[in-house]
């Protein structure tokens, strides 16, 4: 347990140090759209992702190479630098150092100006969580990054999860983005009864609704793997735009025991949130992991410190982090990082029909 990477835990406490009233006001957000607004925002449009043998330089011999490396469009191979190509593929040197730099010509636009940023974010998906409290936490729901939800046993992490592979089928004037779900799971909790009860819950009415949520159960660390690898064929082709992976963390700290593995486990956890980003890049997934929280030795006698698992590596990796802790019958969620959410707090309930909002107090 003491063999986590160094310092990037945060005990959470009080709510930001606002007292109840900030609390009840919501967090100052900026830039995005609020809570009520994000209900009107769906996905983009797609942007037309092009057939390999429109690149120029690639011709049909090439593209069956790439094909036959698991690479089928533009977009996919705009991912890979010119290195992992050469590794991946027959490509010579000099062809793939070439057709990568032109797919990410291709799909990325060079330089934008802050305001192009800006209005890009703006016209990014955005998913409600299903409660308006934690879509106001979020300054409007769920958006393309990895968002993880860090949190002690049955604190809700899971619920949540459930959730968005139901609310992501909503249409968009209902906070949806009228899309699929991809759930890997590694501790055997996607449990679809579960998934009709919330479904019934957030008024779901779909007899299709479990058909459009996609499970995976990975046994082990390589088959986490195998399932993000297929997760991004269901991305490109089976209209998935929130992908689950809960646990992120279990069963690298399962497999890779004691310091002498921590380095090893570090890389390969390293090179599976690596792999999760290039996914949120190029197709603007949302991406949900949840992690569990260690207990750490005491400093101060009496305050029982804790931190996320996954040490620096999980830490930098997301984007969004939020820490769930049970209070009182609740759970108080909070953000403890992010480039745009200020830091702030909310209250939910875990009912039989599923996340849902209570008074802050
Ligand atoms: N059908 C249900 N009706 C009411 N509450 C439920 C139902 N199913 C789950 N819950 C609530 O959700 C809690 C479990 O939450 P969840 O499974 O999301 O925890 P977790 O944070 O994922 O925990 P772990 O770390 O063990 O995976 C239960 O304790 C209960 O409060
Ligand atoms: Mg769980």
């Amino acid at each position: 347990m003491g063999s986590e990477g160094r310092g990037d835990g945060e005990r959470v406490g009080g709510n930001g140090g606002g007292g109840r009233d900030r609390l009840k006001a919501g967090p100052a957000c900026q830039g995005g759209p609020d809570a009520d607004q994000a209900a009107m925002i769906g996905a983009e449009p797609g942007d037309g992702v092009e057939e390999l043998e429109d690149l120029a330089g690639v011709g049909s011999a090439t593209a069956e190479k790439l094909r036959r490396a698991g690479i089928s469009t533009v977009r996919d191979l705009a991912a890979f630098s010119a290195r992992e190509l050469e590794g991946l593929s027959e490509l010579s040197d000099g062809k793939a150092e070439e057709v990568s730099r032109r797919a990410r010509e291709a799909v990325f636009p060079k330089v934008l100006s802050a305001r192009e940023y800006m209005e890009r974010r703006r016209t990014m998906p955005r998913l409600t969580t299903g409660s308006k409290n934690l879509d106001r936490l979020l300054c409007g729901g769920l958006e393309p990054g990895i968002t993880e939800l860090i949190g002690a046993y049955g604190t809700g992490k899971t619920q949540i999860c459930l959730q968005a592979c139901l609310t992501v089928q909503l249409t968009p004037n209902r906070g949806g983005l009228d899309g699929a779900a991809f759930y890997i799971d590694t501790e055997d909790t996607f449990k679809p009864e579960r998934l009709e009860e919330i479904a019934r819950g957030i008024g779901l009415e779909d007899d299709r609704a479990l058909d459009r949520v996609f499970g995976f159960r990975a046994i082990n660390s390589d088959h986490q793997f195998e399932g993000l690898r297929l997760a991004q064929d269901y991305v490109r082709e089976r209209g998935v735009k929130v992908l689950i992976v809960d646990s992120l963390t279990a069963h690298f700290r399962n497999e890779y025991q004691g310091r002498e593995n921590l380095v090893s486990r570090q890389q390969r956890l390293n090179a599976f949130i690596h792999q999760l980003q290039r996914l949120t890049t190029l197709h603007d997934t949302i991406v949900l992991v949840t992690n569990q929280i260690l207990d750490v030795p005491e400093v101060i006698p009496g305050v029982k410190p804790m931190k996320p698992a996954g040490g620096n590596v999980v830490a930098h990796g997301s984007t969004f982090r939020l820490w769930l802790e049970r209070s009182k019958g609740r759970t108080r969620v909070n953000v403890i990082d992010s480039p745009k959410h200020p830091k702030w707090s909310t209250y939910v309930a875990l009912s039989e029909r599923g996340v849902v909002d209570v008074e802050e107090e």
